[in-house]
């Protein structure tokens, strides 16, 4: 066989590229190809931007059969893995069958929405997720991952790519629907092979895509599940990194320091809104003032949101940042190094106390390991942001590396960026890791100035010896270090666990974003002095869900002047105070919206 990528073959005849084009006589050696005229490519990027994604407002009108095959030749131009075309559509008019599938795809649909948190389930209920009997005619975009034979060009190393192909071809048919005013939607709620069957597809065909396609009065201007506030579109800025993964930033532009952009995106909160929260408060009808702390949660929310009355924090996110640490070699903790990994399934699989509260509350749980000293297998609900297995130990070095604290910052940026534009509203901090309150205590201080004795607690429940021991560790890494508070990235490197710096980071990107964070105990606390030193205005931001009974929690509030909301003696961590919390500021913004005032309700005021 001849081989492909030697060149052109011989006898494959004249070679298309030699010689002057014969239309416009340009000469394709010496001159780049000019692209289309002006008009033209705005076409094509028209067509790009404007295709929607089409759930409801199909019309019943048939599509002509000519447009139809307009579409499908648009489709089966596409690119493909080795040209293997790998597709085939199947074309579905009938009614009878199109009831059947729909009922498969209602199912699923079903046991989906079965497994969100409440407060997700309820944007869920209202979205229109199947237009299968709306439409008059639904294609089924198939995938032959065999077609071409062993040799298809390309397909050896990476089989996937015939798939790719399939898609390619979805895209093609769906922006030449868009350009036919036609809509598309793309259904995903099978079983592929319980669909496969009701086609008739054979075994060795894959369903690629479920495509409902009918006549539209207009296409929305944004996906519809922007528009339902379920996700929101991700800057381009964001995607595109400059050589290596993590340099993101345009073309033509510096690429940008993430963390330095999201220090500088964090702003002070709007005063406009907060007046204008309080004095709402006051015209509320209830006596001034009786909603406590809750007229300040309230009107934080304004100043943060920069309106008032501020969005509902719902859906909210719990996330659980995991990591083990190197001073646990010190005996600072009665635990196991292994129960961080071992709490990391159990949060996974639900049965945590933060699992619990999280159902009570109607809240999502997110575990991301950022450095936990074990091979985690990969399971839905666990983020793998993995810096290093553990931190080193302070008492000997410094716990990691300046480049790790930044990795570690970064991460927690960029989790608070994916679940908020992933429609969450309201963050929450979590943490796990087995001695992170000795790392905690030793971070309070080299913030604050508090003294070791006053810092350290008994974390999980140590007897006085071991309490002893703790307190000196702290003084000891304090001594070795002489952390410099104005050097934040230091301090973390100097003892933060790796969930240390990602939780700043977490809180640095919720804050940029202006979404609130409740702040779980001492663990989250220690964290947010690291975001304050960063940037002061990321307290904004933050709400502290409880006072833990570790000391240095109650230094770290102070310090940051935040009041907890909750005071239950808690001591677990996970995020669970954080999680009691959260009613609490929801409720503090549904009053806002919602209570009537003295004079819309035609209500007495106080005279
Ligand atoms: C692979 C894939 C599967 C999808 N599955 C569904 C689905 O089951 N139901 C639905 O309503 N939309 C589905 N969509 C549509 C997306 O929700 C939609 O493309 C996205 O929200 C962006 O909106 P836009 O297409 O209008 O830009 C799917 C899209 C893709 C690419």
């Amino acid at each position: 066989m001849a081989d492909p990528l030697a060149g052109p073959d011989p006898l494959a005849g004249p070679d298309p590229l030699a010689g002057p084009d014969p239309l416009t006589g340009r000469d394709p050696l010496t001159e780049r190809d000019p692209g289309y005229p002006a008009e033209q490519r705005d076409a094509v990027y028209r067509v790009i931007a404007e295709r929607r994604d089409v759930r409801r407002g199909f019309r019943p009108d048939p599509v002509p059969a000519d447009v139809l095959g307009r579409v499908l030749a648009a489709a089966h131009q596409a690119p493909s893995v080795g040209f293997s075309q790998p597709w085939d559509f199947i074309v579905i008019t009938d009614r009878a069958r199109r009831e059947r599938i729909a009922a498969l795809a209602a199912r699923h649909r079903d046991e989906f929405a079965a497994d969100l948190p409440r407060a997700r389930g309820g944007a869920f209920a209202a979205l229109k997720v199947s237009s299968i009997l709306d439409t008059p005619v639904n294609i089924v975009v198939s995938c032959d991952r065999t077609r071409g034979g062993r040799h298809t060009l390309g397909r050896r190393t990476q089989p996937q790519t015939a798939d790719f192909s399939s898609v390619l071809a979805v895209g093609n048919l769906w922006l030449a629907a868009r350009a036919e005013g036609l809509g598309v939607g793309w259904v995903s709620f099978f079983d592929e092979r319980e669909l496969a069957s009701e086609l008739g597809l054979p075994a060795h065909l894959e369903v690629i895509a479920y495509l409902c396609v009918g006549y539209v009065s207009r296409f929305a201007p944004e996906p519809e599940l922007a528009t339902a506030g379920w996700a929101r579109r991700r800057p381009v800025s964001w995607a595109v990194h400059t050589e290596e993964f993590g340099r993101r930033g345009m073309p033509g532009t510096e690429p940008v320091d993430p963390l330095a952009e999201v220090i500088a995106a964090i702003g002070p909160p709007d005063v406009g809104a907060m007046a204008a929260a309080r004095e709402r408060q006051d015209r509320m009808t209830k006596p001034r003032g009786s909603l406590g702390e809750l007229e300040d949660v309230s009107v934080r929310l304004a100043g943060l949101a920069g309106c008032c009355p501020p969005p509902l924090p719902e859906p909210a996110c719990v996330a659980v940042f995991a990591a083990d640490h190197g001073v646990h070699a010190q005996g600072v903790s009665p635990w196991p190094r292994e129960v961080t990994a071992q709490m990391v399934a159990n949060f996974v699989a639900g049965g945590a106390v933060v699992n619990a509260f999280a159902a009570q509350a109607g809240a999502e749980v997110t575990v991301i390991d950022i450095g936990v000293a074990a091979e985690l297998e990969p399971v839905p609900g666990l983020l793998p942001r993995k810096i290093a297995p553990g931190t080193a130990d302070f008492t000997e070095g410094p716990a990691m590396t300046r480049d790790q604290a930044v990795a570690a910052l970064t991460a927690g940026v960029e989790i608070a960026r994916d679940l908020v534009a992933a429609g969450n509203r309201c963050l929450v901090t979590g943490d796990m890791g087995i001695a992170n309150t000795t790392a905690s205590a030793a971070l309070i201080c080299a913030f604050t100035g508090a003294d070791p004795a006053e810092a350290t607690g008994r974390g999980t429940g140590i007897d006085a010896v071991t309490y002893a021991r703790k307190i000196e560790v702290v003084r000891r890494g304090l001594a070795r270090h002489q952390p410099d508070p104005a050097d934040p990235v230091g301090v973390i490197a100097a003892f933060g666990g790796f969930e240390h710096g990602a939780l700043a980071g977490f809180i640095l990107g919720a804050a940029a974003l202006r979404v609130p964070v409740i702040l779980d105990g001492v663990i989250a606390g220690a964290a947010a002095l690291a975001a304050a030193a960063l940037a002061p205005d990321a307290i904004a931001a933050c709400f502290a869900g409880h006072r833990s009974a570790e000391p240095g929690h109650a230094v770290t509030l102070s310090y940051l002047g935040l009041r907890p909301l909750v005071d239950l003696g808690l001591r677990l961590g996970e995020g669970t105070g954080a999680v009691l919390a959260l009613p609490l500021v929801q409720s503090a913004a549904r009053a806002l919206r919602e209570v009537a005032t003295f004079d819309s309700a035609g209500v007495s005021d106080k005279t």
